[in-house]
């Protein structure tokens, strides 16, 4: 056999990019969970912002630098991280993969970053702490009842949590009509239909009822299984909706929560100053929650630069939304962000091949982000600035 060309047997070929695993993923999902893990709210405008904001940037190249390692380590929610990636906080991941939180939080720490795990996980704040070696961080649903909150904060410091993610863009939920097409929205609906193309996938069926894991865990009542104990929770989840929170609130827990405090879905500079001057705020997650929420709210790439304008150094910046590709990170990075987030990405990855999957999500990252800083001549992931980006379309004579 000549040496530039293999033949494996049994196994198939590991996709090469974000896209290849969301190609994947979408055959072994059944419809109810692929509308909920890629859909998005109204008319997806907000969705197709968030990826076509990258295409307004081109990179700045740079020849003959000598640099051929270039450090992409840096420092997250005040831990250090070996690339500027972190797992975004995604409810219901059991679903896509039965092992969900627990899978993510692993690949996360064997690649150096963290998860951020949701209010709304499969796993408990607790199962994923004694699954895992790092000290990962949470996010919470700061629902208006402050019983509720104080509990699942103290729950957080008591497995260690190091930093909280206050999700601040869910006072109702957003109108995802993939999710009710399917019968995904609440209430669940099950149809002959749905049920048939569920059972096309007996794997993820099988996994599924096996491990019982398509439970927002957090919300769930003891002794309720199945999908009864599903439903309850996803109701539980929507009574405790965050509709009459205000800043009194986020304050209270500013109050209460000692560690890190970063603010999750803020898209408006004066509010992030708010969390920041205000607040006190270690930092902001400029975030659309994947554009889930309200369509027509700006992509997350266009909304970054007047945000770190604003904040102007007083606390720390970073982004969620749209990012597929090493060169979408560097982007985000030149126009100011600390770090990124990513969410699908590593959803499409745990169900393909869960916790190798979603580690193989963030070594394409990697490797893209190394490759791409090499042809760029940049050194280091702190250099990046705006200097290295151009807007498209500028004639060279103009820069
Ligand atoms: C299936 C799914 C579930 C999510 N659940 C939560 C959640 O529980 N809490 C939260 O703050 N954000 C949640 N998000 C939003 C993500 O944290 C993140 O903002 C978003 O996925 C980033 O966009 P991306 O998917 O394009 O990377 C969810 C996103 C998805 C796709």
């Amino acid at each position: 056999m000549p040496d530039f060309a293999r033949f494996t047997l049994g196994s198939r070929v590991a996709p090469i990019s974000v896209e290849g695993y969301r190609r994947q993923a979408r055959k072994r999902l059944p419809d109810m969970v692929w509308s909920y893990v890629d859909g998005a709210a109204d008319g997806q405008v907000t969705l197709n912002d968030n990826r076509t904001g990258f295409l307004k940037w081109r990179l700045r190249q740079r020849s003959l630098t000598g640099i051929s390692k270039p450090v992409l380590a840096t420092r997250i929610a005040g831990q250090d991280v070996s690339l500027p990636i972190a797992f975004a906080p995604t409810g219901l991941s059991g679903l896509t993969r039965w092992n969900g939180d627990v899978a993510a939080a692993r690949a996360a720490e064997s690649a150096g970053t963290r998860l951020c795990l949701s209010t709304g996980s499969s796993w408990t704040l607790e199962e994923v702490a004694g699954a895992t070696q790092q000290d990962h961080w949470f996010q919470l649903y700061p629902f208006g009842n402050r019983k509720k909150v104080g509990e699942l904060i103290t729950r957080a410091e008591d497995a260690g949590y190091k930093a909280l993610f206050v999700t601040v863009d869910v006072p109702v939920r957003g109108n995802r009509e993939g999710e009710r097409e399917t019968g995904m929205g609440l209430p669940l609906t099950f149809t002959p239909s749905n049920i048939f193309d569920a059972a096309r996938r007996p794997r993820w069926v099988w996994e599924l009822l096996r491990h019982q894991r398509a439970v927002a865990i957090q919300y769930a009542q003891a002794g309720a299984a199945g999908v009864r104990a599903a439903v309850i929770a996803a109701n539980e989840q929507d009574r405790y909706m965050q509709g009459d929170l205000h800043w009194d609130d986020l304050a209270w827990m500013r109050q209460r929560w000692k560690g890190p405090l970063y603010v999750k879905g803020v898209l408006d500079a004066d509010d992030a100053a708010r969390c920041i001057d205000e607040i006190g705020a270690e930092g902001v997650v400029v975030s659309n929650h994947g554009a889930r929420q309200l369509d027509h709210a700006l992509g997350t790439i266009d909304a970054l630069p007047a945000i770190v304008d604003r904040i102007a150094g007083r606390g720390e910046v970073y982004l969620d939304g749209g990012i597929r590709r090493g060169t979408d990170v560097i982007i985000a990075l030149a126009l100011g962000a600390k770090g990124v987030f990513v969410g699908r990405p590593y959803l499409y990855g745990l169900a393909v091949d869960g916790e190798q999957g979603a580690r193989n999500i963030l070594n394409i990252l990697r490797e893209d982000m190394v490759r791409a800083l090499i042809l760029m001549g940049c050194p280091d992931v702190m250099a990046l600035d705006r200097s290295w980006l151009i807007p498209a379309g500028t004639p060279a004579a103009a820069r």
